[in-house]
């Protein structure tokens, strides 16, 4: 069966030796937007790619604002702070996710806390979310929720909508509005992907992306938040540009701020990949489609998206049946030319975050040890 797999993805990918799990495309407008951004000089901060990228990003997801960041972990941290993220307050996330969503809410000295995931969507699950508040939040007069041991206030929930595919995002949103908990969406792997008509991202009181050169569509570095809320909006932005305020010479900042805006030489990129994430969204369902017919009654199980949702397919998905069975296909396949990863360690599993409050995660448990990624790039023949 193994041999077979690599066979299938070999021919997917006919012009390459070595298959890598996802690669960039630049087979649009980059090089024209990149050298017209070098040729104006404004290749930092300020230019008019930067403008035009949050302007594309918020039209494209339905969002109102797009504030652009340099990568999608200072959009987490950025958004954590605007919404009011302080030292020893709690913030829920996955033990299930890339490490940014658990670090950003540490450079606020805030403590994770992780809640199990749903095995058909792999993103926060509200059942598993409705049960810790009820057994562990109690509601206070100043109508916030706070952890009935420890005494910390919950101040944000952070569920990502992993490898593209939606979280059941409205459950969750009503459980947090329920509690009067923020709810950041780490959107970071799901451009393109959408939960009940609405892009992934627009429930939150903020969404953030990354646009690592790994996403499905890059800018070598970059991130950004999306939000409906003016005033958050014109907070990060503020923020992310070192908090300075608008004046024709003088250097006047009226507080802590950060260097987070993305450079417009990358917002070029950004622009021009932009232009074809439509072409390339359709081009990764149809290779999630050929891979869901491929496994389709064998032993191996093919991640499709979830109700109510449409995934990015991002990086495709496969669950195999033990651990064992697990790291005999992981090896096989990267001994014969096909990349493939197991998920990540679960966070509570590192040594930083070790002692975190945590579910029974018997979901993210079960997927830590089967679950594997499988070449999910773009195929342009
Ligand atoms: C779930 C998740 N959150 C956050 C990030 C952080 O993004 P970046 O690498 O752009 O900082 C990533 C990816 O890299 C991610 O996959």
């Amino acid at each position: 069966m193994y041999k077979d797999t690599v066979n299938f993805i070999k021919k997917q990918f006919p012009s390459q030796d070595f298959i890598p799990l996802h690669e960039p495309r630049f087979v649009g407008n980059e090089k024209k937007y990149v050298l017209d951004c070098i040729d104006s000089t404004f290749v930092s901060s300020v230019g008019k790619y930067v403008d035009d990228f949050e302007k594309q990003l918020a039209a494209y997801t339905g969002a109102r604002y797009a504030v652009a960041c340099v990568n999608g972990t200072a959009a987490l941290h950025m958004a954590m702070i605007v919404a009011g993220v302080k030292e020893n307050e709690i913030v829920i996330t996955q033990a299930l996710s890339f490490i940014a969503t658990s670090n950003a809410i540490s450079y606020l000295q805030a403590s994770p806390v992780f809640i199990d995931v749903d095995t058909e969507t792999l993103g926060l699950s509200p059942d598993s979310l409705k049960e810790y508040l009820q057994q562990h939040g109690v509601r206070k007069d100043d109508g916030f929720t706070y952890h009935k041991v420890t005494g910390q206030r919950i101040a944000a929930c952070v569920p990502m909508h992993t490898f593209g595919f939606p979280c059941r995002i409205v459950e969750i949103l009503a459980i947090c509005q329920q509690y009067n908990i923020a709810l950041i969406e780490d959107a970071a792997e799901s451009i393109g992907s959408y939960y009940k008509g609405s892009h992934t991202g627009t429930y939150g009181l903020m969404g953030t992306f990354s646009f690592n050169g790994n996403k499905t569509i890059t800018c070598g570095g970059g991130g950004a938040i999306i939000t409906n809320d003016e005033r958050l909006a014109k907070k990060a932005k503020h923020l992310t540009t070192q908090a300075k305020l608008p004046h024709r010479w003088d250097f006047v900042h009226d507080e802590i701020g950060y260097n987070y805006r993305m450079p417009n030489i990358n917002a070029a990129l950004m622009c021009a990949q932009m232009e074809q994430l439509d072409f390339f969204l359709t081009k990764k369902r149809e290779l999630a489609k050929r891979y869901q017919e491929f496994f389709e009654g064998s032993p191996i199980k093919f991640v499709t998206e979830p109700a109510d949702s449409k995934s990015n397919y991002w990086l495709c998905a496969i669950i195999l049946e033990n651990e064992t069975e697990r790291d005999k296909f992981l090896e096989y396949t990267n001994e014969n030319g096909v990349m493939s990863r197991p998920v990540w360690k679960l966070m509570n599993k590192l040594k930083m975050f070790e002692n975190c409050l945590k579910d029974d995660l018997k979901n993210s448990t079960r997927l830590a040890s089967t679950l594997v990624n499988i070449p999910s790039s773009v195929i342009i023949k």
